[in-house]
């Protein structure tokens, strides 16, 4: 008998289900059904206080098209990890412990990059774990891809699609903010799919006198409406500059709500143009997967269970160039997958004409 668990944690996205299906189909067809999965609630707060549910192939039936995650998630800070819960459970000793209680041979970890260094701790404590690479931002680091990813650039750009009519219609500049946390993947890919004049993104600092040349030069040349897509985590050159502690202060004294309407604030007061905001916000993680992340979730979670029914844990499911591959727990735990300012893809969009305000 094959006694695993599994848990989704951080973040949600639409392809969680589709990945927990394919590691749960391939176990059981590979086992002939000797398979036990107890699929823990709300990502590790359900490992911590040992509360699951049974799972078989019939719970994942109509679940391959189903965005959000049928077992719920949640996030549990690494920083607080070796702080015991309000109720004074210590939360390691409590997850190796429960884990132990179940006789499980393995651990499947569905989440990103703050979950995979938890995922790493339970490794060195001799947890059997395999993570999956799980986020809309794209940001896991050993990886080219991450599940949930290719739906969210969908909703972002069906987003900018819609508001290029009415943005038309008057004649307006738009900003619009696209989610990705540090990272500007998400933005950069709509923008690009979006056809946008100007994308700011973390990677590449901008500076607000470039943004607004750009826009002046879009309308100056006969558009009635421009589109600026902007990463939720965009910064200013002068921003880059300062100290991660300095930035974060900036940040929370923000007194506008967010980066976006910073942005269509100066833009507005630098030019005679309408200006408005729009953000999309948790919709680019909601719905359904779109066919190319119900492929590839379904890639990673049979790369996972071959690896479990291999007897090989302690590894991430990646893909590179391409190809599936498995990368070391520890080479990976926690790490930023950033865009390279200099690669292909931007230099792709430069060439198109389309600005980074730099
Ligand atoms: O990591 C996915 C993500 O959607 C980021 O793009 C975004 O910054 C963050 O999560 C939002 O988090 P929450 O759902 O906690 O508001």
């Amino acid at each position: 008998m094959l006694r695993v668990g599994m848990l989704t944690s951080g973040g949600d996205c639409q392809a969680l289900n589709a990945t927990m299906r394919a590691i749960v189909k391939t176990l059981a067809y590979n086992t002939e059904g000797k398979l036990e999965v107890y699929g823990f609630l709300d990502g590790y707060q359900g490992l911590i206080r040992n509360r699951y549910t049974r799972l078989t192939q019939e719970d994942f039936a109509a679940t391959l098209t189903h965005g959000g995650t049928i077992l719920g998630t949640s996030r549990t800070p690494f920083k607080e990890l070796d702080e015991p819960t309000s109720d004074g459970i210590q939360k390691v000793p409590a997850m190796v412990a429960n884990y132990r209680k179940l006789k499980l041979d393995c651990l499947f970890m569905l989440g990103g990059n703050g979950s995979t260094k938890t995922a790493n701790r339970l490794r060195e404590e001799g947890l059997n774990v395999i993570a999956l690479p799980k986020t809309i931002d794209n940001d896991t680091w050993g990886t080219d891809m991450t599940f949930g990813f290719t739906s969210a650039v969908e909703v972002a750009t069906r987003c900018i699609d819609d508001i290029r009519t009415t943005a038309t219609s008057h004649g307006r500049v738009f900003v619009i903010e696209i989610m990705g946390h540090k990272v500007g993947w998400i933005p950069l890919y709509a923008g690009i799919a979006g056809g946008a004049d100007v994308i700011l993104i973390p990677e590449i600092p901008y500076d607000i006198d470039k943004v607004v040349d750009a826009i002046n030069e879009v309308h100056g040349d006969g558009e009635r409406y421009s589109i600026i897509v902007v990463a939720e985590g965009a910064r200013t050159k002068e921003e880059a500059s300062l100290s991660k502690k300095a930035y974060k202060a900036k940040v929370a004294a923000r007194v506008k709500p967010s980066v976006a309407y910073e942005i269509a604030e100066e833009i507005a007061r630098r030019t005679d143009r309408e200006v408005r905001v729009a953000v999309p916000g948790h919709t680019q993680r909601g719905g359904a997967p779109d066919a190319q992340d119900r492929i590839f979730a379904t890639q990673c979670g049979v790369e996972a269970a071959m690896g479990c029914l291999e007897g090989k844990f302690g590894f991430m499911v990646s893909q590179k160039k391409g190809k599936m591959c498995r990368v070391p727990l520890e080479d990976v735990a926690g790490k930023l997958k950033y865009i390279d300012p200099d690669g292909e893809v931007v230099r792709e969009a430069r060439a198109l004409g389309i600005s980074f305000g730099d």
